[in-house]
């Protein structure tokens, strides 16, 4: 409940560079008098309504709020007790100021004067400028009672007054967290795409590197098998070659051997020959001689004879000898050149056999080098690995974003129900179809005090019924101004009530402009007067009239508003 104090304010409307000061400490009722354009609505209506909103009651633009004599300085203050707190509010036009004070401490603001406005209507007043002249006034050409606001309207002031408008920022708030989770669901969703994508690419590189690692690892051992082979059949003709020259092995010392018999039959001959010749020239000597030259002894024909028979028998033996020596050096020198044929033979086997044995080398050198191109394919192997632990750490990062979904989409599950709850239709509606038969039920028992024998019902939608004896059910717009003025209070005095009940949108004043004055008959005003009266303990009321005589008797107190150079002053009895 806000317990208003004081409003007070300066160079406001037609008010002066004074200050003017309307308190509400006491509860009582208190008539406000004074002459068409003297101030009494500046007082009362928009300099409170200015300095809670920021605006006036009326329709006036800002600017024109600050007397047009002075033109600056306009200055409104007011005061009010919530709980156990109490607060100022300052609100300046020339210069303009706004400052909300909390027990004697101003409340720091923030840049935005709107943020900071925010926080008086929500944090402070609980209640907006709609629901606030819903409950506070009554009359006034600008006022636009209850029954003739938009149904959102409606809507607005009555969960103002049940309190439950927390339900509707609530949803405001859900809503945008609701948004803010679609978000991070739809982040969430992209970044498990993407880490998705990033594991297929990393599962594709695995498969080809595994099948280039096969293919080459298959080529590699295919070359080494075919590489292998020939060097086995290689070495097997090696060895055939060297077995054959292991059989030749035997005839170089064959031929050596028969070399040297060669050479031994070759001075065989020579001596052979040479003998033969010694033969020869001793026939010659007896063939030409017929002494002995050296004693000169005579050589007998006979001796002769013999001797050169002989001698000649010698020589064809010896002849025999060398043909034979001959015939048998040919033979051994032949079997010699067949050998060394055969040893060159062999010799070229040996060069075959390196050769062979060099292309082993080769062959071997090459496998090496296969083998070390498995090393290579190793790299493969270590390619996989590392791909592997990437699949794994986007393995672990999909699990934990599954974890944060499986989380938003719980919280937003919650938070759709919770929305749905939030909604018109949800729990402010239970509520407010709890409250409707209080409210119907306290506005007719106001309409009944104010002898207006009508039943009226204002259903969920905010529509009203209204049911007079022995006649149809009506709409507000059809009846008469002095009915409706009825209706109109009945209303704002059960919103009073019920803000009452619920401890929220209620306050210590009420002010009444001019509703006594055009259409209401002397019985109604009398009506009017007595439910005031039971209110007068618990607020201040103030009923702004023309009809001073009427009511003068009637109210504890008078205050009036009287222009004296061009500026309202106040004056109180
Ligand atoms: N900025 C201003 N500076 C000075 N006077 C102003 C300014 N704005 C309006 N006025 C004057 O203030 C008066 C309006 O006062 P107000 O509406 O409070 O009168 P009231 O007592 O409620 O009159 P009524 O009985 O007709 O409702 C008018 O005379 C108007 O010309
Ligand atoms: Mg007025």
């Amino acid at each position: 409940m806000i317990i208003f104090k004081y409003v007070k304010f300066k160079n406001f409307g037609s008010f002066g560079n004074y200050n003017t000061t309307v308190s509400f400490e006491k509860n009582e009722m208190t008539l406000v008098t004074g002459s068409n354009g003297h101030g009494k609505s500046y007082a009362l209506l928009d300099s409170i309504t200015f300095a809670l909103f920021g605006k006036p009651f009326r329709k006036i633009n800002i600017p024109q709020l600050v007397n047009s004599i002075n033109n600056k300085n306009c200055l409104v203050e007011v005061a009010f007790d919530i709980g156990s707190n109490s607060y100022q509010v300052f609100r300046g036009l020339k210069p303009k100021k706004f400052e909300i004070h909390k027990n004697g401490e101003l409340v720091k603001q923030n840049a935005k004067s709107k943020d900071y406005q925010k926080f008086l209507e929500e944090q402070i007043l609980k209640m907006n400028y709609k629901s606030f002249t819903q409950i506070v006034t009554l009359g006034s050409s600008s006022f636009v009672p209850f029954m003739q606001l938009t149904a959102s309207d409606r809507r607005e002031v009555i969960e103002d007054i049940l309190d439950i408008n927390i339900f509707s920022t609530m949803n405001v708030v859900i809503k945008s967290k609701l948004s803010n989770l679609k978000e991070r669901v739809l982040e969430t969703n992209n970044s498990m795409e993407i880490l998705k994508e990033k594991k297929s690419v990393q599962e594709d590189n695995i498969i080809t590197l595994k099948n280039k690692q096969e293919e080459n690892i298959s080529n590699n051992a295919k070359k080494i098998e075919k590489v292998e082979k020939e060097i086995d059949r290689l070495l097997s003709e090696i060895k055939e070659l060297e077995q054959d020259v292991k059989e030749f092995s035997s005839m170089k010392e064959e031929q050596k051997n028969i070399n040297d018999k060669l050479l031994l039959k070759k001075d065989k001959i020579v001596s052979s020959i040479k003998e033969k010749n010694e033969k020869e020239k001793s026939k010659d000597f007896y063939n030409e001689n017929e002494s002995c030259p050296v004693c000169s002894q005579k050589i007998t024909e006979d001796f002769k004879q013999n001797k050169i028979k002989e001698l000649e028998n010698e020589i064809e033996k010896k002849e025999n000898a060398t043909k034979e020596l001959k015939d048998l050096f040919y033979e051994m020198k032949k079997k010699s050149d067949f050998l060394s044929d055969k040893l060159k033979e062999m010799n070229d086997i040996n060069v075959v056999i390196i050769e062979k044995t060099n292309t082993i080398n080769g062959a071997r050198k090459y496998i090496e080098s296969l083998k070390d191109a498995d090393s290579t394919i190793n790299s493969f192997g270590e390619s996989i690995k590392q791909a592997e632990e990437k699949i794994q750490e986007y393995e672990k990062q999909i699990f934990d974003l599954s974890l944060t979904l499986a989380e938003l989409k719980e919280e937003k599950n919650n938070l759709d129900i919770l929305s749905v709850l939030l909604k018109d239709s949800g729990i402010k509606a239970k509520i407010i179809k709890n409250y409707l038969p209080i409210i119907n039920e306290i506005i007719n028992k106001y309409l009944s005090q104010m002898n207006f024998s009508v039943s009226f019902t204002l259903d969920e939608e905010f529509n009203e019924q209204i049911k007079s004896r022995h006649r149809d059910s009506f709409g507000y717009m059809s009846f008469s101004e002095g009915e409706k003025a009825r209706i109109d209070l009945a209303i704002l005095l059960a919103w009073r009530e019920i803000a009452k009940i619920k401890n929220s949108a209620h306050c210590n004043i009420l002010i009444l402009d001019e509703i006594f004055d055009s259409s209401m008959d002397s019985v109604g005003v009398d009506d009017l007067m007595k439910v005031l009266r039971t209110l007068a303990n618990s607020s201040n009321i103030f009923v702004i009239t023309h009809k001073t005589d009427q009511l003068y008797e009637k109210f504890h107190k008078v205050i009036s508003f009287k222009k004296k150079n061009n500026f309202s002053k106040m004056s109180s009895k």
